[in-house]
């Protein structure tokens, strides 16, 4: 069976999601919405989809879609997600989920209300080198965890794409720090608390581009996840994640150039762990392109009954308080203790 998808919002990150649709068997994209008629027209041409529309209301009611792909801003998720599954549709909300978590909890109980799954399109836990480390801990390569940094820094211009990353508030943890924070829960599991510094260095922008988290795990390992977007290195690793787990047996790391390491027994064991750089893809894109292709094989197969969302929006309220606490401890100097927050948020 083939499920029929709304695509909603056609902007700088859609044309991904399509290329992904397009190659998912078992989906198909049947139509396209965007406020802006000229970009969901351009999307629909790109991808030969037959019909456009600039209402959401008047898509979902004409098309009565199997499952709704959002892939538009924050504000409008909310709005947009209830609408989808006012109308039965499964549905999938870009990150970053919600500003709030009166908000993201308001999205969670609409998909449970009509019984249909909610993903966030949470996408770095569907790249190549992240699973290949996640089993390589899985595996017991270097035994329990007990230290990791987790970094993303680069000067690449995501400007040019998305100029409205220059104008938001809260930039970097909103943007590729909830990232971090999934990946922090997909290796790790969940984090007890958190202390967060930000910084705003490039000249002009709104919201903070630098910020370095420290992380306590449940499980008793210390974290530390940082992230700039106006640091100087070349060749620019843009956009990929560095990651170094210690344990007692070893130390994994995943390196420049998507090489995995482990360090064990005074032996070191190097292997690439690149994804491809699929036929619609391009470098430096290529892991971001493959693991959204990935993503949306895994709705499929979530459609189909046979996998559970990776990560579902009950999951990602966490990895949301995560995001929303950091800015607290930035503000206050304070360690947030991350369950008491989220209560607190109700
Ligand atoms: N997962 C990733 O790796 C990744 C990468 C880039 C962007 N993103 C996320 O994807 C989302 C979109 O980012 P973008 O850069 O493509 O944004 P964008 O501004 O280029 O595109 C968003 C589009 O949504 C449309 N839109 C807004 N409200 C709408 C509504 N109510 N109905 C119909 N259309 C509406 C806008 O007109 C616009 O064309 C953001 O939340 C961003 O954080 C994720």
């Amino acid at each position: 069976m083939t499920h029929r998808g709304l695509l909603i919002g056609c902007g700088f990150f859609a044309g991904n999601h399509m290329n992904g649709w397009a190659d998912a068997e078992g989906a198909e994209i049947v139509a396209v919405c965007d406020l802006d008629e000229s970009k969901a027209q351009a999307m629909a041409d790109r991808f030969g989809i037959g019909r456009v529309f600039t209402d959401a209301e008047q898509a979902l009611g004409e098309m009565r879609p199997d499952f709704v792909d959002v892939a538009t801003t924050v504000p409008s998720h909310r709005k947009l997600v209830e609408l989808a599954f006012a109308h039965g549709a499964a549905t999938i909300c870009q990150k970053p989920f919600a500003e709030t978590l009166t908000d993201a909890r308001a999205m969670v109980q609409a998909g449970e209300d009509a019984g249909k799954p909610l993903f966030v399109h949470e996408n770095f836990r569907w790249e190549l080198p992240l699973i290949a480390l996640r089993d390589a801990l899985a595996e017991g390569a270097i035994g329990d965890p007990a230290f990791a940094r987790i970094s993303f820094r680069h000067r690449y211009d995501v400007y040019a794409g998305q100029p409205y990353l220059a104008e938001v508030e809260q930039f970097a943890l909103m943007d590729v720090g909830l990232h971090l924070f999934d990946v922090v829960r997909f290796l790790f599991g969940d984090s007890a608390d958190l202390h967060c510094r930000t910084q705003s260095m490039k000249p002009g922008i709104a919201g903070e581009d630098m910020f370095l988290a420290t992380l306590r795990q449940k499980s008793g390992a210390v974290v530390s996840v940082d992230c700039s977007f106006y640091s100087v290195e070349v060749p620019d690793p843009f956009p990929q994640t560095m990651i170094r787990v210690e344990g007692p047996e070893g130390t994994l790391d995943l390196t420049a150039g998507y090489t995995l390491n482990l360090h064990k027994d005074g032996k070191l064991d190097s292997r690439s762990v690149e994804p491809g750089v699929p036929v619609w893809g391009e470098k430096p894109w290529h892991a971001v392109q493959d693991s959204v292709a990935a993503f949306e094989r895994h709705v499929v197969r979530v459609l189909d009954g046979k996998e559970d969302p990776q990560p579902s929006g009950a999951h990602n309220l966490a990895t949301l308080a995560m995001a929303l606490a950091a800015y607290r401890s930035a503000e206050t100097g304070e360690t947030i203790v991350l369950d008491a927050f989220a209560e607190q948020a109700r």
